[in-house]
Order: C-alpha cells, then structure tokens, then sequence
C-alpha cells in the first residue's frame, strides 16, 4: 500500500495536470488567433480611415488651390497674378503652364533647366487629358505631379502642372490630419519608394501589419499601419505560455514535494508502529527475566531447602540485584515517557563527580564481575563540581554502561573517564564490542531504534535508553557522542557544561 502510494497519487495529479495543460494551451492558441485576427481587421480600418481622411483633406486643398488658379488665370496681367497665387499656395514647389503647343506660359522669364522640367512633365501627360479636360496626379521620379487643365483669358485650353511639396504636404497635410489620432498602433504614410514621409512614432522594430493606398491624391504613396514591438497578440500569449507554464510547473513541484513528503511522513509512521510493537515486547521480555529469577529463588529460600548460610546470602544478593535491574528498567520506561509527555522536571544542584561515577559503575560490579569483565576506571583528581540532575546523569551513565556490557562479544573491556576538557566535563564508557556502522550511528539516539537485528541478536533491549540520555544531556546544555567501528568497539561520551548557566553568578 505504502510503496504504490506514490505511483498512484503521480497517476492521479500527472494525467490530469497534463490534460490541464494541454487544454489551457489549445485554449491559448486559440484566443491567440482570434485576437490576432481581430486587431489586423481593426489595423485595416485605421489604415482605410486615415486613407479617406488624407484623401478628403488633400481634395479640399486641392479644389480650393485649382479655384484660385482659375481665378488668377483671368487676370490680364498673367505672370504677376501667378506670382501672387504661387506666394498663397505652399502646397506646391513649382508651377508650370504650357498651351496645347508646347509654348511655357509660365513661370514668364524661364531658365533652360525649367523649360526642359516642364517639357519632360509635359511628355508624361496623356493626350487624352487635353480633350476630356479635369485634373490627374502623375508620380514623376521623386516628384508628384498634379496636372490639369485650366482655360486661359481666351478661352484656350492650357495646362497647369504642379509639382507638390513634399515637406509642406507632411507639415500642413499628415501632420495635421494623422497628428491627434490615438492609437495602441502607429500610423505612417509612405511615399513611392516605400520611405517614411510621417510616422506617428517610431518605427525601428515595429512590425507592418495594414497598408491602404492613397491612388487619387498622392499616387504611390500608402498609409500603413504599423505595430510597436511587444504589442503583438503573439508576444503577449507568448507572455501568458511562460506565466501558465511557470503556474503549473511550480503547482507540480508543490504537488511533487507534498507527496514526497507525505510518502515519508506514512513510512516513519509504520516504522514507528513496527517499533512500537518491538518495544512493548521487548520491555514485556525484559521485566519477566529479573522477575522469574527473584521469584525463583524466593520460593527455593521459602522452601527452607538452603540450609547453608553462605548460600541463602548469596540468594538474597541475587534477589537484591534483580530487583535493583528491574527498579532501573522500570524508571527508565517511565522517564522516558515522562519526557514524551514533556513533565520531566530535573532537580539542578552542584554535584561531585567521581561519587557519582563510583557509585554507578558499583551498581554493575556483579554482573560485569559475573561476566568477567575487566573495568577501568580513570577519574581526573580535581574535578570542579558540577551543576546537574545527579539521579539523570547517573541514569545516562547506568545506561552507557548497560550497553557497553549488552553489545561486548568475546573482547570484555570496559574503560570508563571523567575528565575536564575545556568548559565542559567529558563522561565516557568506551567498550571493544561489536560496534555501530557509521550509518547507523546517527539513528541510534532515536526513541525505539535498534541497530538491525542479526548485531543485537539475543541481546533484547527496548531502544530507548540512548533516547533517554541523549535528552536528559540535552536538558543540561550538554550533549552526547559516539565514536564507533563495527567489531572495534564504541566509545559514548556524555558532555556537560562545567559552568552551567547561572551557576557562576
Ligand atoms: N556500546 C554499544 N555497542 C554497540 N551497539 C550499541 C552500543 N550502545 C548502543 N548500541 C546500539 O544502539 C541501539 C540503541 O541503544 P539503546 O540503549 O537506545 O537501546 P537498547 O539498548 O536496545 O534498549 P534499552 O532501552 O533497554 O537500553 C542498540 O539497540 C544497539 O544496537
Ligand atoms: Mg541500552
């Protein structure tokens, strides 16, 4: 169950953060495409808008510039009435009148280079224009031209060509007419050769999106509408893909994490079930042994069939020894759950070390004399005294030694230290037992952990002894270490502050 809980619940986000996914994208898509066919739609329409604009502004220059002319054309004197409707007219650069013949009417004193301009104007214009009469515009090189054909004083048909300025046509014309248009676009008019005459803004990186041309007023030229970089629809759903996929890829990563997590928090879970269970069994094992002992011999010495004194002694020692494993058992079952249940209290006072060392290693003289272990005491004379809870300390050190006698195989060395090292004095019980392997050195410390059981085989213990010391350290400001190598031996060091806090003051 627990080992498919993470293939499942990835099946059961995965498929649909993936279906997610790929609908959000097609949706995207989608929108993408309409939105962009609606803003070149909208794009064509300010082109075509601007278009008939300029064209409606242009003709009512024009009509009002042709009148004039016609005007000034039924003035006796012709060159000063031309002079004075070319000083009003800023539209046009220059103004040419020729009759049907080819004769330059106008400008009167003419260079040669003017002549040859308008004879080469003239050449463009269609033979028909003489006849049907009206005005055209003709694209010449560089130059518009708008070419019409007027009546002179007589009556005669002549023809006017007018060569537009350019810059006026932009200063007076787009300009004005484009200048006040408000747009998320820009608008642009381009003359024949495709060059920028005006632009409502800058055009450097900006994308073409619509163009209308301007056929009657200005041949050649064509108002185009244009995008500014990162305006597009594209850019901006490319926007939305990076922000959805960033959205989902950090939604996965949460999901990723909060099963992983959950995954782990189930298998610590059953593992601490499973070492509950050991537990409650190994304390049940531990607290019969001492008890069937005393029993035993208490019912033999009831029986009166010890008869020999020495005997009955040894009996009653034994009955003391058991009971005092069993008392040590049973207190640290119940310090240790007091502290789960966090109503430890510890009682800090001064306390000498070496009694405190001496009479716990006393404590395991018959069972480390009956096993035949050799013990090597080492106290440093002058040990300062040292604030603690002597009864945990003492516990702690009971539960170092327990060890150290439970996990020693054939080699039974015991050598226990008290020295100051520092600010703190190092209580250590180092073995040459079986050992730890480094990997499991750190879990050791953890409430019900055993080292696997083929290493503490035969050797029952309920796994909360170095839990229990490894707090009742901690409650001091101190801590404990191990240094072990499997089939070397361990050494466990109890650390305490010398000067605990608020004992110098
Ligand atoms: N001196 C040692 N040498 C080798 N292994 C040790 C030693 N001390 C502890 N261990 C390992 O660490 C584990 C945890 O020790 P701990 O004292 O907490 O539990 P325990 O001895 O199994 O049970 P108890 O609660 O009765 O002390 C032991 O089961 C053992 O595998
Ligand atoms: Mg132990």
């Amino acid at each position: 169950m627990i080992t498919r809980l993470p293939t499942l619940a990835l099946t059961a986000i995965l498929v649909p953060a993936t279906i997610l996914a790929a609908l959000g994208y097609v949706t995207l898509r989608q929108w993408e495409r309409s939105a962009e066919l609606l803003f070149r739609e909208q794009a064509r329409d300010v082109a075509m808008m601007a278009a008939g604009k300029l064209d409606m502004v242009m003709r009512e220059a024009d009509k009002g510039l042709l009148s004039r002319l016609q005007s000034a054309l039924t003035r006796p004197d012709l060159g000063p009435a031309l002079d004075a409707w070319r000083a009003r007219a800023s539209l046009v650069r220059d103004v040419y009148l020729v009759d049907r013949t080819g004769r330059l009417l106008y400008p009167t004193v003419a260079k040669g280079e003017e002549r040859s301009v308008a004879t080469r104007i003239l050449a463009h214009i269609p033979e028909t224009l003489w006849d049907s009469g009206g005005q055209r515009e003709l694209a010449l090189g560089d130059q518009i031209v708008l070419a019409c054909v007027v009546r002179s004083r007589d009556g005669a048909p002549a023809l006017a060509a007018l060569v537009r300025d350019v810059e006026a046509i932009r200063r007076e014309i787009l300009e004005r007419a484009l200048g006040g248009l408000e747009a998320p676009t820009i608008v642009a008019v381009m003359d024949h050769a495709d060059r920028p005459v005006y632009s409502g803004g800058r055009l450097g990186q900006a994308d073409r999106i619509a163009t209308a041309p301007l056929p009657d007023v200005l041949p050649g030229w064509r108002v185009a509408v244009y995008q500014p970089p990162g305006a597009s629809p594209r850019a901006s759903m490319r926007r939305q893909v990076a922000v959805y996929t960033a959205a989902l890829g950090l939604l996965l990563v949460v999901i990723l994490v909060g099963i992983v997590a959950t995954y782990r928090v189930m298998r610590r879970e059953s593992e601490m079930a499973r070492l509950k269970a050991d537990f409650v069994a190994n304390v049940s094992h531990d607290l019969k042994t001492p008890l069937s002992v005393i029993r035993m011999f208490g019912e033999t010495l009831e029986m009166g069939r010890v008869t020999d004194d020495a005997t009955r002694q040894e009996y009653y020692r034994v009955i003391t020894r058991e009971s005092e494993r069993l008392s040590r058992l049973i207190d640290n079952v119940l310090d240790f759950s007091r502290i789960e249940g966090g109503r430890q209290r510890y009682d800090m006072v001064p306390t000498a070390v070496e009694p405190l060392v001496r009479e716990t290693i006393e404590a395991f003289s018959y069972p480390m004399a009956q096993q035949g272990f050799k013990v090597e005491v080492d106290i440093a004379a002058d040990l300062p005294e040292v604030v603690m809870d002597a009864d945990a300390v003492g516990q702690a050190l009971a539960n170092l030694l327990d060890n150290a006698i439970k996990y020693s195989g054939e080699q039974r060395q015991i050598a226990v230290a008290a020295r100051v090292e520092g600010e703190q004095l190092a209580l250590s019980v180092a073995d040459r037992g079986i050992g730890i392997p480094p990997e499991e050195q750190a879990r050791i410390f953890e409430k019900f952990y055993r080292v696997g059981r083929s290493e503490t085989q035969g050797r029952r213990g309920s796994g909360v002894g170095l839990a229990l010391v490894r707090h009742v350290m901690e409650a001091h400001g101190g801590r404990v270490t191990v240094d072990s190598r499997p089939a070397d031996g361990s050494r466990f060091t109890l650390w305490l502050p010398v000067r605990a806090r608020g004992a110098d003051a």
